[in-house]
């Protein structure tokens, strides 16, 4: 059976790192016959540079066609001054929107050797593992009315919250379904004390959790789950939440676990289909450098065989080769102790030696 992937670098450091990951994907394809293709597509800033749209219509196309999407990063300083509808950020929303991936799996988990990289005490942060599941293509980020305009002679820049009962059902089901196969315990994440959208969300994810008399549902308002992420952030097994709030939890999960660089994320539709990206994103001002840290693409390729492929054998290679070269002592730039920091293709080389030895 043969299998498409799109594959989007990106802006930034995005170029560099898919293409370590794409030396992986290639590898296991050949090792396990996996009938794997792969198409490249600009996007983003890059996209905008070559034909003034951030996401064209043939990329979106080919990304609707395709089996699922591996995605480096988007964004730059140069495109702060386009408009604000060409800018790279709107055609990545663009694109979760018009593939349906409401539902954003960001795992956050600490390898033991990792420890002293946190800004935590290693005893708050030792076998932290975590999952944040993010809604993402409602909420704030895509309601209306928005936008800038005068009202009584002052400018006024406003945004709508919304979320419809199916949104957020279908999320939470998806939380539901992740704590079953993990520690059994949901967070809801919310602000149900000052938004009535978040009253909403509360109710519709308790009618949720009758479905799931096995797993334990919690609900902490987002200003105390911000400040429980760096309290004790153990307590946790999986948080969902919106858009917003989960894009903001997700940075301070990810810093938890040493580096944002070691986060891998997976984007899906209601059938499974996904797009799959690092955490992280372009880091303009080490681009170019060679010094970007693609792990947390390679566990991109990872989650992609694993939730859209349904390929486990090469998933789990693919996270203990990774495993391999961090407790080999392997280290790029942000995870460097003492260690002499390795580039990024270094890197990527010593995560193809461990897929070899394997
Ligand atoms: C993320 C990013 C994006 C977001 C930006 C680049 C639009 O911060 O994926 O977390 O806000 O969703
Ligand atoms: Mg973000």
């Amino acid at each position: 059976m043969s299998k498409n992937i799109v594959v989007l670098p990106g802006d930034g450091i995005g170029t560099e790192i898919v293409e370590q990951a794409v030396r992986v994907l290639d590898c296991v394809n050949e090792q396990h016959g996996l009938g794997i293709s792969t198409q490249t597509f600009a996007f983003g800033g890059a996209s905008y540079d070559q034909c003034g749209e951030p996401l064209t219509d043939e990329t979106l196309k080919a990304c609707q066609a395709a089996d699922a999407i591996l995605l480096g990063s988007i964004g730059g300083p140069q495109y702060d001054a386009a408009p604000r509808d060409k800018r790279p950020e709107r055609g990545l929303l663009r694109l979760r929107s018009e593939l349906g991936l409401f539902s954003n799996l960001r795992p956050a988990m600490l390898y033991p050797e990792l420890a002293d990289a946190s800004s935590l005490k290693p005893e708050l942060v030792a076998g932290l593992d975590l999952m944040i599941l993010r809604e993402l293509t409602g909420g704030i980020y895509f309601g209306g009315p928005r936008g800038i305009e005068t009202r009584d002679g002052q400018k006024v820049g406003f945004n709508t919250m919304v979320y419809g009962e199916n949104e957020i059902r279908r999320i939470a089901v998806s939380g539901f379904d992740i704590a079953m196969q993990r520690n059994k315990r949901l967070c809801s994440v919310d602000k149900a004390n000052v938004l009535e959208v978040s009253e909403l969300w509360r109710e519709v994810v308790i009618d949720v959790s009758k479905d799931y008399p096995a797993v334990e549902l919690t609900h902490m308002y987002v200003d105390n789950a911000a400040m429980q992420l760096v309290r004790a952030p153990k307590q946790f097994d999986v948080i969902v939440t919106s858009n917003l709030f989960g894009d903001i939890l997700s940075d301070a999960a990810a810093m938890l676990t040493g580096s944002i660089g070691m986060l891998p994320s997976a984007s899906l539709d209601i059938h499974g289909k996904g797009m799959y990206e690092p955490v992280h994103g372009s880091a303009p001002d080490i681009a170019g450098t060679g010094k970007a840290n693609p792990l947390a693409t390679i566990l991109s390729v990872s989650m992609m065989l694993r939730y859209t492929l349904k390929e486990k054998k090469p998933a789990d290679q693919i996270e203990q080769a990774v495993a391999q070269v961090i407790s080999d002592g392997v280290r790029c730039a942000d995870i460097a102790g003492n260690e002499t920091a390795v580039s990024t293709i270094q890197m990527g080389d010593a995560v193809m030696t461990a897929l070899h030895n394997s």
